[in-house]
């Protein structure tokens, strides 16, 4: 077992940390408070090849492994998960999907752009009755022929409004439930498409979460990824990978909010000394660095594993679960180190903490990691 990375590996995460503590710092609580889209972050991780990192590069992807996307994805989310976020859904649901099950021409016309982050992309899977329970789909993908009639709404769609390719799943044949779901590459500007009001959230305030609303749209026959009746389980193996990108999230998430907590306790002092020398406080960071380290072994073996061609649906969903919550106890933690302080924004920490707290419910929220594990142990 080799637990050092490749020099390769390593400038990855440097350049990621180089970027996010230089250029992401100095506008994220503008950002954060004026819920303001990053539009020359997009820009410029496009630039570093990152929102397109896992593509093969005769695709124009960067040609990353999954080890590199983690470190990326905890240095860029230690300082700011709207921006984390583009990139995760962009490389894991969208460019992932297609590269895997896309024919030549969709890799072509759909992937490239999305490789070079000219375009971003979301995935529309969630509607406002079909969230955990995915094989719900009430957005309909009827069979006219040549092609398919769209009629539906999706929620909670990242990238909604600012992406222009939807991977977008709906229900073809509803007598045979999940086995009847389809996946289809959508331009997001076709006629009969309306975007929600943009969700006005508790964290991850800059990225832009929407609904959008399907009417008569006509979806060409060819944009259809893989066979009939294939849309069910392509969202199913796209999501894990999707969750090794939101376990190093929260990972970064968790990273983040501990530096920071670790400083100020150097640095504050009560009662004569400064408070790291409290036991109080120097548990706690204990608990917290531990934590963290284990959750970064599970985000890191999921990703070897994949890198590896190995299953790794089972892994990633443990990763996402406890890094996850991690996220949620380190952030409070952090929060209370800080005490007063923690509780204003200029502190960062408390921004952190309702970041975390999205880590639990999205791409599944933690029960249904629970219930993907716990499954996995029944059937071993
Ligand atoms: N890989 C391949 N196939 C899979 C699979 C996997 N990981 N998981 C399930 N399947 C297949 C099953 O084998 C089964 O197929 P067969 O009938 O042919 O055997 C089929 O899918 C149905 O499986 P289940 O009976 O297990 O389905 P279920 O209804 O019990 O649900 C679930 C399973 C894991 C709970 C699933 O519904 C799920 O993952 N729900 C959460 C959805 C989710 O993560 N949503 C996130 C939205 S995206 C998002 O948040 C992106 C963003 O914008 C940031």
């Amino acid at each position: 077992m080799n637990f050092e990375f490749t020099e390769e590996q390593i400038m990855i995460q440097q350049s990621a940390r180089d970027y996010a503590q230089r250029e992401l710092i100095k506008d994220v609580l503008e950002r954060d408070a004026k819920a303001e889209f990053p539009t020359q972050h997009v820009k410029a991780l496009a630039e570093l090849g990152f929102l397109g990192m896992l593509v093969d590069t005769k695709y124009d992807g960067g040609g990353m492994d999954t080890i590199s996307y983690v470190l990326a994805m905890e240095e860029i989310s230690k300082i700011d998960s709207s921006v984390s976020v583009i990139m995760s859904v962009n490389n894991s649901l969208v460019c992932y999907g297609i590269e895997a099950y896309g024919n030549e021409e969709q890799k072509q016309k759909w992937l490239k752009p999305l490789a070079r982050g000219e375009k971003i992309g979301a995935f529309l899977l969630s509607e406002p009755e079909a969230g955990s329970d995915a094989t719900s789909q009430r957005t309909t993908a009827v069979d006219m022929g040549d092609y398919y009639l769209v009629n539906g709404v999706k929620n909670w769609i990242t990238n909604g409004n600012s992406a222009s390719t939807y991977v977008l799943i709906a229900q073809t044949n509803p007598e045979k439930k999940h086995k009847g779901i389809n996946a289809f590459l959508v331009d997001r500007h076709a006629p009969g498409i309306s975007i929600g009001p943009h969700e006005d959230k508790m964290g991850m305030r800059s990225s832009d979460t929407h609904s959008v609303m399907f009417t008569d749209v006509k979806v060409p026959k060819e944009d259809r990824i893989g066979e009939d009746g294939f849309g069910f389980k392509f969202a199913m193996k796209t999501l894990e990978g999707g969750r090794i990108g939101i376990a190093s999230q929260a990972l970064g998430i968790a990273q983040g909010a501990y530096e920071r907590a670790l400083k100020y306790s150097r640095e504050r002092k009560a009662f004569g000394t400064e408070i790291f020398n409290h036991q109080a406080i120097a548990f706690k960071l204990a608990e917290m660095h531990t934590r963290i380290e284990a959750a970064r072994f599970f985000c890191l073996k999921a990703a070897w594993l994949k890198d590896q061609g190995q299953p790794y649906g089972t892994e990633s969903a443990m990763a996402k679960y406890w890094a996850a919550e991690t996220a949620m106890y380190v952030t409070t933690e952090a929060v209370q180190i800080h005490g007063g302080y923690g509780y204003v924004r200029e502190y960062h920490v408390e921004r952190l903490m309702r970041e975390a707290k999205l880590t639990q419910i999205y791409e599944g929220t933690s029960e249904i990691q629970l219930v993907i594990i716990s499954r996995a142990i029944m059937n071993d």
